[in-house]
């Protein structure tokens, strides 16, 4: 049903600042963001990621800090990602299961600093443990094995559930990890820990500065499309959700954000399920060097882009633009 010219005119509601805030569909507020945050060995340490302008890897005692920071800003979650050190990177991955990894430090570290004042979700995936920077073992032909991986990822879940983990976030794309990390978390004491699991992840182009950040981009060779999506595949990535839902995950994930906001969508209308985007590094870094070229004003730019994650139907957004956001929100 709708009206016609001249009984109504759109431009009406939008004359005035204040009729414009009261006609507003969608609102964006700190609480929709989840910061992703890098950790790296020592103290005392801030590495700045040239391909990541304004973020930083940071030692777990700054971790703490900025999960500190994040309480102030409003921000709910943070997003731990670690930088292993290449002598404690192998084939299979094994430090991924240290009780006393980084990932581990840093769980603690926040829970001592912030109480469970901020929401911390971990990363399930084995690529920043392995020395060849693939998120799985890998067999004599170079292929990612599906199940062997599914059991060393439940060990890594579990690790980090002990360790205080809120939300455990795979992100490997393995078949059927999902039922068998919610199996484990109900059988080892912890039925509350929650799983975000990245459902629909692609094989991007838009990682590259990720794995700057995490160090395994020296180390990967060849490609992730044996078990990311293919960027063409709509209905598969129902397919992917429908599964992640029936195998126990409390909220999914799409991922990259912005070339996907049809699969957010798609997953939003289809399953009313919590659905969060990952707006990921190289969008972020897309951002930042078109500000500086000129193409418009960077905070503009950025929190248009944020925006359309909840009009598209999303929960919430990871992004590495979290801080400055949630003081652009006035927090
Ligand atoms: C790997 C992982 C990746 C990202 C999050 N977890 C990269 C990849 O799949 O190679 C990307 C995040 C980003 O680009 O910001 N398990």
């Amino acid at each position: 049903m709708s009206g016609s010219y001249p009984n109504l005119r759109l431009r009406r509601t939008r004359a005035s600042g204040w009729s414009r805030a009261l006609h507003r569909e969608t609102l964006l507020t700190p609480a929709d963001l989840i910061w992703p945050l890098f950790v790296t060995e020592g103290s005392g340490v801030e590495e700045p990621i040239a391909t990541l302008p304004g973020v930083s890897r940071w030692s777990v005692d700054g971790i703490a800090r900025r999960a500190r920071e994040a309480v102030e800003l409003g921000i709910p979650c943070v997003a731990l990602f670690p930088n292993t050190p290449a002598a404690k990177r192998s084939d299979d991955g094994a430090e991924a299961l240290n009780p006393d990894n980084l990932m581990c430090r840093a769980v603690k570290a926040i829970r001592d600093a912030c109480g469970h004042d901020v929401g911390i979700l971990t990363d399930v995936a084995l690529d920043p443990y392995t020395s060849h920077g693939q998120d799985g073992l890998v067999d004599a032909a170079g292929y990612v094995v599906n199940d062997d991986t599914v059991a060393v990822l439940v060990d890594q879940a579990l690790n980090q559930a002990e360790a205080g983990a809120d939300i455990i976030a795979p992100s490997d794309m393995m078949d059927g990890r999902i039922k068998a990390i919610r199996m484990a978390l109900e059988m080892n004491g912890h039925p509350n820990v929650q799983i975000m699991s990245y459902a629909a992840k692609y094989a991007s182009a838009f990682y590259g500065p990720f794995r700057d950040a995490v160090g395994s981009s020296g180390l990967l060779k060849g490609d992730k499309k044996t078990y990311q999506m293919d960027p063409a595949n709509g209905d598969e990535a129902l397919r992917e959700v429908a599964l992640d839902i029936e195998e126990g995950a409390d909220s999914v994930m799409v991922k990259p954000g912005l070339a996907y906001l049809d699969v957010i969508w798609r997953v939003k209308q289809e399953f009313r399920v919590p659905v969060f985007a990952y707006q990921v590094s190289g969008e972020y870094a897309l951002i930042e060097a078109g500000a500086a070229a000129g193409v418009g004003d960077r905070d503009a730019l950025l929190m248009e882009k944020l925006l359309a994650f909840k009009r598209a139907g999303c929960s919430g957004v990871l992004t590495y633009h979290a801080p400055v956001a949630a003081r652009l929100l006035g927090a």
